[in-house]
């Protein structure tokens, strides 16, 4: 049987199902041919000078490294001539990018994080792209960068694509539009995102967490008792041995659990109250949600449901717990106490 390329899986989306539209098709392919550029970038490393400080920090006060500006770049290039967006926001930038008025405007916008995880980016481990869609509100006033932020204030049951791309040893891009979660892997002679796995399911239950353990003491307590209890093992109220995973890049964590199930958690703590959270709403908990929930897992902030936020800034952080359901649900329920 033929491989089923990306272009082909979205073909068929579209065709017989009508899950999307042309213009939907074309964007998702644009954007996971730069993911297959920045992956061609990551893979030269230091042969490539990629590796390393930019000099420069982005809205977040941030230090950028260089691949998250030559990611962001790459993006933003790919993506601004082809007829399909109105406007783009990214991590690395302050305000949306329009695009500009030689090219033709489409009715989509388009948020990602360029590259996540780059604290891990100079040590070889597994880093990636994060990217959700979201239509253009009709009317929406994209006269100015600043204007247009409104109109990519949308909950995320809006979004009608989200996927993320990981560079570990193999480069995969995991994408939904709202129709479950499939997993295509780079085939890096031919060029192409071959797909590799349909109906991607995450298991309702777990036996493995991941959350930063340097942060126990700045946590609420809802968490610090689900953690507790955890660590208790077999002889504690959950009855079972847990074990922990921690890379610190989102989409490997999130990956490993859409892969074998699992939990992971960036709550609200002491230290991160001011700012709301760690992880970013647009481009990264609410694409991570969708695709979570799609698989079959749950997505909160502990206190409500992701995908229900209504955003009140682009930049806007959020606490995040998502993964295996009934675990999702537990500590969830721990808050509501
Ligand atoms: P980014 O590199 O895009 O700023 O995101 C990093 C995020 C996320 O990928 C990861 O889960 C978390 O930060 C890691 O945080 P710690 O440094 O606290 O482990
Ligand atoms: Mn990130
Ligand atoms: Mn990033």
């Amino acid at each position: 049987m033929a491989q089923r390329t990306l272009a082909r899986y979205l073909t068929e989306e579209q065709r017989s199902k009508g899950v999307i539209t042309g213009d939907l098709k074309f964007l998702i392919e644009i954007v996971s041919r730069a993911c297959q550029a920045i992956s061609i970038a990551i893979g030269k490393g230091g042969l490539g000078g990629v590796l390393g400080e930019a000099g420069s920090d982005n809205v977040q006060g941030e230090a950028q490294k260089k691949l998250d500006v030559l990611s962001n770049d790459i993006l933003l290039d790919a993506n601004e001539w082809g007829g399909h967006l109105a406007a783009m926001a990214s991590e690395e930038m302050d305000l949306p990018h329009l695009v500009p008025h030689r090219y033709p405007q489409g009715e989509y916008l388009l948020t990602f994080d360029p590259l996540d995880g780059s604290s891990n980016i100079d040590v070889n481990v597994s880093i990636g792209t994060i990217f959700s869609v979201l239509k253009c509100p009709e009317g929406a006033d994209l006269s100015t960068p600043e204007a247009a932020e409104a109109a990519f204030l949308q909950p995320g049951t809006a979004q009608v694509a989200a996927g993320y791309a990981v560079y570990g040893p193999t480069t995969l891009l995991v994408l939904t539009v709202g129709d479950g979660v499939a997993v295509f892997t780079l085939d890096r002679e031919q060029g192409q995102f071959i797909l590799t796995q349909e109906n991607v399911q995450i298991p309702a239950d777990t036996k493995e967490f991941a959350i930063n353990m340097a942060n126990q003491r700045f946590w609420e307590a809802p968490v610090q008792r689900y953690v507790t209890e955890m660590q208790a093992g077999k002889e504690g109220p959950l009855g079972k041995d847990y074990n922990m995973r921690w890379v610190a890049s989102m989409v490997a964590d999130v990956h490993r659990i859409m892969t074998r199930g699992g939990i992971f958690m960036y709550p609200l703590d002491s230290k991160l109250k001011a700012q709301g959270g760690k992880l970013r709403l647009m481009y990264e908990a609410n694409p991570m949600a969708m695709l979570i929930e799609q698989a079959g897992g749950a997505a909160t902030t502990g206190r409500q449901r992701i995908l229900d936020i209504q955003p009140e800034r682009l930049h806007q952080r959020v606490p995040v717990i998502l993964g295996s359901k009934n675990e999702v649900d537990r500590v969830t329920g721990y808050h509501a106490n």
